[in-house]
This record gives structure tokens, sequence and C-alpha cells, in this order.
């Protein structure tokens, strides 16, 4: 029978090789790419050349009304039961700080808050059984020494509202949403009893993709060191292309081999433990009621 899988920003990056490795696992798979700017998910869609098996719809994750609006445009696409969720979209803001529509701090808001809100209003459409990924990036684990400034993770309400100056400031955010994308993927998985719902959650460390988009705040200098000078380190552990890392990401979403799996972190194919933080169930409680709280503020 045919599945429907949905991918947050699948016109470029990592989220669009997810979508072209999706296709290719099975020719049951349909594909949505949800995206902020249709015309771009069109190009995208065209590339694919599966024109019968890709949909665009958009979404953009920076304004909850158009996050809340989601399931009617999708309900009004008519496709297949939608079984898979990847939950891919992402920014990196090293300018000055940014906010939603919404008045959230841009980060944060597109990062966690906008698929938070993504997956409550998706859980009662989905198929089960079914499976949600949570794109995060090793960045959210200070252990790892990846260069980038830990993550410092306050509180929920604080977060939402950060306004700290600065390309550090902004990086930390970056690391922090992702630390944030962890500890959501093991708090949903907690609350729907560890798939015994039907549904099963993982995230996912797609590795240093040199060459994406995620550079695109970067001052020119280094914008060209990331889409020129990075791409040679594809020989070192934990550097990976896009299309690699797709292929990964598209086997937690749709391969049979990972039926069951859940609750777990998996860094490109292999399972890991993520950073200490992210088991922290204080503060995974308090990011996810304090986003339950931010999205009925929003709607006020
Ligand atoms: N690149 C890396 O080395 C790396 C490492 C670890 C983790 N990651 C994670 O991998 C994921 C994909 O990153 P990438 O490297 O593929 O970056 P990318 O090439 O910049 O792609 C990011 C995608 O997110 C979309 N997006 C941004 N803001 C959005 C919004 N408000 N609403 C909807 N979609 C929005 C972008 O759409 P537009 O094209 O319209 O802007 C784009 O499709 C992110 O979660 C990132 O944190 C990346």
């Amino acid at each position: 029978m045919t599945r429907t899988a949905i991918i947050t920003g699948a016109n470029t990056g990592l989220g669009f090789e997810c979508a072209r490795a999706v296709l290719a696992a099975a020719p049951m798979w349909h594909v949505v790419l949800a995206v902020r700017d249709p015309a771009r998910g069109a190009d995208a869609a065209a590339r694919l050349s599966a024109p019968r098996r890709a949909t665009v719809l958009e979404l953009d994750l920076a304004s909850l009304e158009s996050v809340r609006t989601f399931p009617s445009r999708l309900g009004a696409a008519g496709l297949p039961p939608v079984h898979s969720v990847v939950c891919n979209a992402g920014v990196q803001v090293v300018g000055d700080s940014a906010t939603t529509a919404d008045g959230f701090e841009l980060t944060f808001g597109v990062n966690h808050l906008g698929h938070f809100a993504l997956v409550q209003g998706l859980l009662d459409v989905l198929a089960r059984p079914a499976r949600i990924v949570v794109v995060s990036s090793g960045t959210h684990d200070p252990d790892k020494h990846t260069g980038m400034p830990a993550p410092r993770y306050t509180s929920a309400g604080e977060l939402a509202h950060d306004t700290g100056q600065g390309p550090t400031e902004g990086r930390r955010r970056y690391t922090t949403s992702k630390l944030c994308n962890v500890l959501f993927a093991y708090e949903l998985d907690r609350r729907l009893e560890h798939g015994r719902q039907g549904v099963s959650v993982t995230a996912f460390d797609p590795g240093l993709m040199p060459g994406s988009g995620l550079a695109r705040d970067y001052p020119p200098v280094q914008r060209l060191a990331w889409r020129y000078l990075l791409p040679a380190l594809r020989v070192l552990p934990g550097v990976r292309s896009t299309r690699a890392s797709g292929r990964y990401l598209a086997a937690l979403a749709v391969d049979p081999s990972h039926d069951g799996v859940t609750g777990q972190y998996f860094a490109g194919r292999k399972p890991i433990r993520s950073s200490t933080d992210s088991y922290d169930l204080d503060k995974a409680r308090d990011l996810w009621e304090t986003s339950e709280q931010l999205v009925v503020q929003a709607r006020a």
C-alpha cells in the first residue's frame, strides 16, 4: 500500500537528499516536500524526477499560523496515509538576533518550536505504525569538541526570548536548539509510551556536511571555506556528503530494518549515546510544557 513521508526543508541540502533516498528506497513511498517557498519546492520536486510521487506543500516553521494550517493543506492534497515525518529544516543565525512571526527567537522558533507544533498537529492524522525522526547535530554535545560553543539550556522561556548579540551567541543558540531537538525526541517517545501507541521516535546527527546551505548566514570568507574548502574533509570520520547522510536519514524514516526502533539517537547509521544534558528529565519537561504554552500564547 502506498505511504507518505513528510520531510521539512526538503528543497535543498539534507532534506532534499533524504527525499531522493526515500523515493529510491521503495516504489510505495510518496514524499511531501514541506517547504517555506513553494517555488523553490517545485524546482526541487522537478529535480527528483518523480512527478507522481512528490508533492510540494507550503510550511513556514517561523510562523505558527503556517504550521497550524499545514494539516488542512495536507488533507486537501488527498495523499496516501502518512507513516513518516522527518523534522529536518533548520537555520543557524550568526548575524543579529531575529524573531519568528510570533516574536520568538528565530533559531529556537524554527529548529525546535515550529517542529514541536507541527508534530502536535500531525499526531492525530498519522497512520500507524508511524515514525518521527528529528534531525539534531553532534554540536549539541560539548563532549564531542566540535568547535561550536556548548549549548546553554537555561529554560525554554528564556530561550524563546534570547536576544544575546554576536556570532558566538548565535552559534550557541544553534547548538542549544539542537539539544532541544534531542530533548524533544526523547520526551515525545516517553509520552508515546516507547512505541506502544504505534509511533516510534528517533533523533539523528547527520555529521558535518560542508557545502550544505546551513552556513548561508556566515561572513563571506567563512561561507567560501564552507562551500569550497571543507568538502575536501569528507574523508574524515563524522564528515559526510549530504547525499550519504540523506540515505542514513531516509533509512531511519522508512527502512523496514528500523521497524520498532525508538527513543534512540543515531550518528549516521550508528545508534550512540547523546549528550549528558539530553537525558535530563527536568529540562525535557520544561521544554515540553513551555513549548505547549508558547504555542497556545501565540494563538491568543
Ligand atoms: N550542514 C551540516 O553540517 C549539519 C550538521 C549537523 C546537523 N545539520 C542539520 O541538518 C538539517 C538540514 O541542514 P542542511 O545542512 O541541509 O541546511 P540547508 O541546506 O540550509 O537546508 C535547511 C532547510 O531548512 C529550510 N528552512 C529554513 N527555515 C525554514 C522555515 N522557517 N520554514 C521551513 N523551512 C525552513 C530551508 O529552506 P530555504 O531553502 O527556503 O531557506 C532549507 O530547505 C538542519 O536541521 C541542521 O541543523 C546540518
